[in-house]
């Protein structure tokens, strides 16, 4: 039998890419469980989502806590409850402590809407647009003590257009987030993920033909 693996999912906002997850779930297209959701922001749609779909969520308030530590063992102990084994932070709005960390040692991964190791922290979206890069995209990581700084499991890369907004290619990235997630989530399932240093190698990896993209597209070289 396939193994599955129990994910624990942290969010502070909307949960479109827990929705995401969810959905690849029910599809039998991951081999993972949610077995709960945790808010630091009572007031997050993705405890909702979580509800709609009988996940457990469980409302942890960081502001109810003095200590960045105490809060991360609330945490710790409420993913232990329920067995957690791979947490994943999907706009999760909050720093761990190297103690978290160190509780789930690889076993913390991230989503950040840009291509690391630019853009990293709060608005990546609006800074790569507002930067003039004629390429963004996201990236999903093994969190470390750093801000989006850990080891790159997979990334997309999306356009960006002369007619774009933040707002459109916010939209663009995000559709690729929803879509990279699952995707690291299946393969830390599958047992895919070796991590050499910085360097995160994919068990089996399937090389497609060499591709270059260009934007704006070549006309003549
Ligand atoms: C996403 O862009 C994610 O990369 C960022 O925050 C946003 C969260 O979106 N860290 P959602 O809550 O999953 O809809």
């Amino acid at each position: 039998m396939k193994k599955r693996v129990n994910i624990g999912v942290l969010v502070s906002g909307s949960g479109s890419n827990l929705q995401a997850i969810i959905d690849n779930a029910e599809k039998g297209l991951l081999d993972a469980d949610i077995r709960v959701v945790i808010s630091n922001n009572p007031d997050a749609y993705a405890l909702e989502r979580a509800k709609k779909h009988n996940i457990p969520a469980v409302v942890i308030e960081h502001s109810d806590f003095s200590e960045r530590e105490v809060f991360d063992r609330k945490m710790i102990e409420v993913l232990r409850s329920h067995s957690v084994e791979l947490v994943v932070m999907a706009g999760f709005m909050r720093v761990l402590s190297s103690m978290f960390l160190k509780t789930f040692p690889m076993k913390v991964i991230n989503i950040h809407p840009a291509i690391l190791p630019s853009f990293p922290g709060l608005h990546g979206q609006e800074r790569a647009f507002e930067y003039g890069v004629k390429f963004s995209g996201c990236s999903v990581h093994f969190a470390d003590e750093g801000v989006d700084t850990g080891p790159i499991i997979i990334q997309a890369v999306v356009p960006v257009y002369d007619s774009d907004t933040d707002e459109t290619l916010s939209a663009r990235i995000l559709k690729e987030e929803h879509r990279i997630y699952s995707q690291a989530i299946q393969f830390y399932a599958e047992g895919k993920l070796e991590v050499v240093g910085r360097k995160v190698r994919i068990k089996n990896y399937k090389q497609i033909d060499e591709s270059c993209l260009h934007n704006p597209p070549l006309t003549k070289f």
